[in-house]
């Protein structure tokens, strides 16, 4: 248990704790874990639980006290509208008001998997879900704990990523705990994500369908299915309600240290990091495995390293890339220097991330 104080307007101090849960393998132990976590959804509390991207913070989607939960812990504003979680047709079919054709088509091909889809949404789901949009958005993950907790609970899971609004998204059970630890009743613990960054958002309600952020699911693989797609510039179209547009405003996704991606390849970023090194900066580097810098610690100039994976294995880069950022923010550092993949398959997930979190704070 990670407990936490909080001091209540009248000075009582409370003690909580958020109960970890860690699954073990053994199918009897589990269930028993995953019963744990359902009941506590279903009695109005939160549980992080792992998807096969990141970790989601979970709470009821019918019930608006819960959700108003996922807020406060977060630190996230209220404009911004959250994912939910099915694990089956059934309960997908109860959130939403009108399926458009290349619905069916998606669901064969892609779930459960990292796509989210948005679209009309029904009169059941509360506003504090959706934000008071006339649309929701829905996927259903594919990872057994996660279609587990949502099938015990018995109801659609409302769940954004289980981090401090703004932070690096949580890949382990560790960086759930150092965000919301004390903060969230629960934690089903099942190690690192598999995928590493979030799902694809896309935007079935618009004609040709809009990807409102790249993830999981790469580009390509929908316009194999879909035909055409078009990326929106703007991460979040404007909102329907006159609130202000959802991911739009925020630094998403930052480092404490400033984050300088880096266009090119193995020179661009040795000319970067000279720069830097000469301005007498502590720098992190999310270095490729296979890049070789002609500087180094054996020359003498102090940079620290965080071994990214191969150059081109966009899967790899992907599941590491949040762990690397949190790992040199705790090592200190001022800067962190990282170059930026293309703009292919999972290369544009980590590009978009890379670019929003070298956002300056002042656009907050
Ligand atoms: O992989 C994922 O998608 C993870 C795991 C936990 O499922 N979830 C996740 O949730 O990344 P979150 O809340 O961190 O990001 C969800 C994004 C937000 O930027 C939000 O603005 C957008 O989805 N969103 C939610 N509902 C929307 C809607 N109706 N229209 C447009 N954007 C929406
Ligand atoms: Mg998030």
């Amino acid at each position: 248990m990670i407990p936490a104080f909080v001091v209540l307007p009248t000075g009582i101090i409370l003690l909580v704790a958020t109960l970890v849960l860690k699954l073990t393998g053994d199918p009897e132990k589990d269930r028993a874990f995953i019963e744990r976590g359902a009941s506590i959804i279903r009695g109005g509390g939160l549980v992080a639980f792992p998807t096969e991207t990141v970790y989601g913070l979970g709470a009821n989607a019918f019930d608006a006290a819960a959700v108003r939960r996922i807020f406060e812990a977060k630190e996230r504003p209220e404009w911004d509208p959250l994912i939910v979680h099915v694990c089956s047709l059934e309960m997908f079919r109860l959130l939403v008001e009108a399926f458009p054709p290349l619905f069916e088509v998606l669901v064969h091909r892609f779930m459960p998997g990292p796509l989210t889809l948005v679209l009309p949404r029904s009169d059941r789901v509360p506003d504090e879900v959706t934000a008071k949009r006339s649309t929701i958005a829905v996927r259903m993950p594919a990872h057994p704990v996660a279609l587990a907790l949502i099938e015990a609970s018995g109801v659609p899971i409302a769940a954004p990523s289980a981090n401090r609004f703004g932070k690096p998204s949580p890949t382990t059970a560790e960086h759930v705990l150092r965000d919301l630890g004390g903060r969230i009743e629960a934690l089903l613990d099942a190690g690192p994500t598999p995928i590493g960054v979030e799902s694809t958002i896309l935007d079935l309600s618009q004609q040709p369908p809009q990807i409102l952020r790249p993830g999981g699911i790469p580009k390509e693989a929908l316009e194999a299915v879909l035909g055409q797609v078009v990326l929106s510039s703007e991460p979040i179209p404007s909102t329907d309600s006159g609130l202000p547009a959802p991911g739009m405003s925020p630094r998403h996704y930052a480092p404490k240290a400033r984050l300088i991606p880096i266009e090119g390849g193995a020179s661009e970023l040795t000319i970067a990091l000279l720069e830097h090194l000469a301005k007498g900066n502590r720098i992190g580097v999310l270095l490729p495995t296979d890049w070789q810098l002609p500087i180094g610690k054996e020359g003498g100039l102090p940079f620290l390293s965080f071994d990214w994976g191969p150059w081109g294995d966009w899967e790899t880069l992907a599941k590491r890339l949040f762990n690397g950022l949190r790992w040199l923010d705790d090592q200190g550092v001022d800067l962190i220097l990282c170059p930026l993949p293309p703009p292919e398959a999972l290369g544009l997930a980590i590009r978009d991330r890379l670019l929003r979190a070298a956002r300056p704070p002042e656009k907050d």
